[in-house]
């Protein structure tokens, strides 16, 4: 098998630029709010580790791991967490990717029994086909492709990579 061929899509420029805008409106959002963030490991890291940073009003973060591909193909939904206690607290989960949705709908409708104060969702990526359930918010765009870089991986491979890049395997 040849290795796989990868193409930049969103350029790392481009990437600042959207994360940046994105913490400016969450920012004015959560102002005096406090939130507490969930970043889902593991492709959220990168893009949670530029966004918090740019983020403003005081917040607390934790991390929950939750998996579901193996290779480029989908599997069984884990989610392998003791969530934090977030009673009356603003939870904003932070996603790399919504495809189908379907981890973010397991992970809100998991929220929804700790009786916060409210659940909103950021993802970075929106890609273009139909989802289960939508975050709130997202910092860019992409189409109907695999993608890997700046958090996101095929096999644990590629998270490095600085730009987000469209993944083709050639047989
Ligand atoms: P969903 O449950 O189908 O929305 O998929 C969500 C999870 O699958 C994301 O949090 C990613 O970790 C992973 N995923 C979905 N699409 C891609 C992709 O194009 N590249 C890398 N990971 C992806
Ligand atoms: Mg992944």
């Amino acid at each position: 098998m040849k290795p796989p061929r990868l193409t930049v899509i969103i350029p790392r420029e481009e990437i600042d630029r959207a994360v940046r805008q994105l913490a400016a409106i969450m920012s004015e959002q959560f102002s005096g709010k406090e939130p507490h963030f969930l970043v889902v490991m593991n492709g959220a890291f990168i893009f949670a580790a530029d966004f918090l940073r740019a983020f403003q009003p005081e917040c607390t973060i934790s991390f929950i791991d939750v998996k579901s591909y193996s290779g480029i193909n989908k599997g069984e939904l884990q989610i392998n967490t003791t969530f934090p206690d977030v009673r009356n607290r603003h939870v904003i989960v932070v996603e790399d990717i919504v495809d189908s949705g379907e981890t973010l709908a397991k992970l809100l409708s998991v929220l929804h029994e700790l009786n916060t104060a409210s659940v909103t969702s950021i993802a970075l990526l929106n890609k273009q086909v139909p989802h289960v359930a939508d975050a709130d918010m997202y910092a860019l765009e992409v189409p109907n492709v695999f993608v890997v870089g700046y958090g996101l991986d095929m096999d644990g491979r590629y998270r490095n990579l600085p730009d987000i890049c469209q993944l083709e395997l050639s047989l």
